[in-house]
């Protein structure tokens, strides 16, 4: 009865999120969900090559805006990996610049582990040079790091990224996990929003 029940409401869900889809209020794409998925399995590729003869690799995703691609990326891999988080707050309730602050540090014990931090994107970069030296602190065997996205002509400061989903341009990005002003995380895919609008 409740299998019923629930099959028959699967056509109106979709209904629905499709008229969502189509809304005026949508932000523009950037980068579509096929090419996300497409790009998010040649990283865990990649990766899973790279660190085929680590052992276990701890991935660190950075709250809030990793989620998503973690949780992508994260089971797309072939190797044995476990996983932690870590939160920092870098700008306002907008897009505005500030400093970086700690808000939550890794649980786990890191010692002597593989680390790959999982960023969603990188902008000056002031966030992940900041997120490095935290956890170089915890004195793990190694540090790499992963970003989705790169706003490169941004970069301020000089950080290694060893993984790269996209390099972009000067523009406000949001969903797969990225926000403005907390909307729009869940967006299946990348778009563009102009902060004041
Ligand atoms: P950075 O310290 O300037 O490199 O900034 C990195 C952080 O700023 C990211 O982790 C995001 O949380 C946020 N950020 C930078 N650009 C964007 C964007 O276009 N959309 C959403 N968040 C962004
Ligand atoms: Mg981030």
């Amino acid at each position: 009865m409740a299998i019923e029940r629930f099959t028959n409401v699967l056509p109106y869900r979709k209904q629905l999120a499709r008229k969502q889809y189509v809304s005026d209020a949508l932000p523009p794409v950037l980068i579509s969900e096929d090419d996300i998925r497409r790009r998010v399995s040649e990283l865990a590729e990649q990766i899973s090559n790279d660190y085929a003869d680590h052992g276990d690799i701890v991935l660190i995703g950075v709250l809030k805006g990793a989620f998503v691609f973690l949780a992508d990326l994260s089971r797309r891999l072939t190797i044995p990996r476990t996983i932690e988080f870590i939160a920092v707050s870098s700008y306002g309730a907008g897009s505005e610049s500030g400093a970086v602050r700690l808000v939550m540090d890794v649980r786990g014990n890191i010692e002597g582990q593989h680390v790959l931090v999982v960023e969603d994107i990188v902008d000056t970069g002031h966030t992940l040079s900041y997120l490095i030296g935290i956890l170089k602190s915890h004195g793990p065997a190694s540090i790499r790091t992963c970003t989705l996205l790169h706003k490169a002509e941004r970069a301020e400061v000089d950080v290694d990224i060893d993984y790269v989903g996209f390099r972009i341009g000067d523009e406000w990005v949001v969903g797969y996990g990225l926000d403005y002003a907390e909307q729009n995380r869940t967006l299946p895919y990348i778009g563009i929003v102009h902060p004041g609008d």
